[in-house]
């Protein structure tokens, strides 16, 4: 067996050469584990106390306490020396770099349309109405004019819901009329108020088609309210909303809650064809009758345009799929 003092010495030379080596925090750890740690090699001196010869054991044993005090002081050094040193690149925090920017979600490009007209209607004096997106069919058909056996109230064209003990049916609704008729139970005329909202048809999703979209509602109820001030609305958000130059043209139409009625389109440039962006009409006198308004003394108009059709026309979208795709590519851009 060789010389409990000579291993001593090899221990702490060892030691010694490899805290020279040592030039980081983690190196400096590692070199603690080693030879200062609960298992480390300075730990491993001490069992030479108890296997030395009887009369050697006290100066093995102050040896040792020696050489761990020396190896435990010269790591302290080093160690203070390490952490006086500027730390390496990696680490280093440079004050005057730009921050990186959290990333922000963005609303919707349609709640943005909604947001842009009803700020539009709102400096033309609207105010903002809204209502349920499941109705009864009072709000939906009867309310609105439309007799029981009517087409539009088809199972196939409507989401009539399943609804056990429920008095009538109810469904999704098929348009924001059906606010209209809040409306005019809630307020006396005058009245002047868009409602935009969600509206529901079992149409075969295509390019121009989704069987869940949003329409904007106006109503407008008032002594001597005439097609003229209807026509007048409509043109000048037009060119408000989508520019002076904007080609808006009004075919005769037929809805049951308005008499008389059209349709408004407007000229899509870049498909080069008109394109249909909702329903208007002078309100049925039948439908102020129903909402307690006397038909003798105050006229009426509504519209309801598709919001799609609006946002694809001011924002040049050729596909009204996009709005629902979540590609956030797509949705980034606005
Ligand atoms: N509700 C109709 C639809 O969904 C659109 C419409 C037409 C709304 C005439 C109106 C109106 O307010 O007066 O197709």
């Amino acid at each position: 067996m060789t010389d409990p003092l000579e291993q001593i010495d090899q221990v702490e030379k060892q030691a010694a050469a490899e805290l020279a080596a040592v030039t980081d925090a983690r190196t400096l750890e590692q070199f603690r584990i080693k030879f200062l740690g609960s298992s480390g090699l300075a730990k491993n001196l001490t069992k030479l106390i108890g296997e030395a010869a009887k009369e050697q054991k006290r100066i093995v044993g102050a040896r040792v306490n020696e050489a761990k005090n020396r190896v435990e002081q010269a790591f302290n050094e080093r160690k203070e020396v390490i952490a006086s040193q500027p730390t390496s690149d990696r680490d280093h925090v440079d004050v005057t770099e730009p921050g990186r920017r959290p990333i922000h979600g963005n609303h919707h490009i349609l709640m943005k349309v909604v947001d842009e007209l009803t700020e539009l209607f709102g400096r033309m004096g609207f105010s903002v109405a809204s209502g349920p997106e499941v109705e009864d069919e009072f709000h939906n058909f009867v309310a609105l004019n439309i007799p029981e056996a009517h087409p539009a109230r088809d199972p196939l064209d409507n989401f009539y819901l399943e609804t056990p003990g429920q008095d009538g049916q109810l469904l999704l609704r098929t348009q924001t009329s059906t606010v209209q008729i809040r409306v005019m139970q809630e307020q006396k005329p005058p009245i002047r108020v868009v409602i935009p909202g969600r509206v529901y048809r079992p149409d075969t999703t295509d390019a121009t088609h989704l069987p869940m979209f949003h329409q904007l509602e106006a109503l407008v109820v008032d002594r001597d309210v005439t097609m003229v001030d209807l026509k007048s609305t409509v043109m000048q958000f037009a060119y408000a909303y989508f520019g002076k130059d904007t080609r808006v043209r009004f075919r005769p139409s037929f809805f049951p809650f308005t008499e008389p009625s059209a349709e408004v389109d407007v000229w899509f440039e870049d498909k080069q064809r008109w394109i249909e962006l909702g329903g208007c009409g002078m309100v049925h006198p039948n439908v102020l009758t129903n909402c307690g308004i006397d038909p003798e003394e105050y006229t009426g108009w509504a519209f309801g345009l598709g919001i799609e059709r609006i946002a694809m026309r001011k924002y040049g979208i050729s596909d009204i799929r996009s709005f629902v795709e979540n590609d956030i590519r797509f949705l980034r851009q606005f």
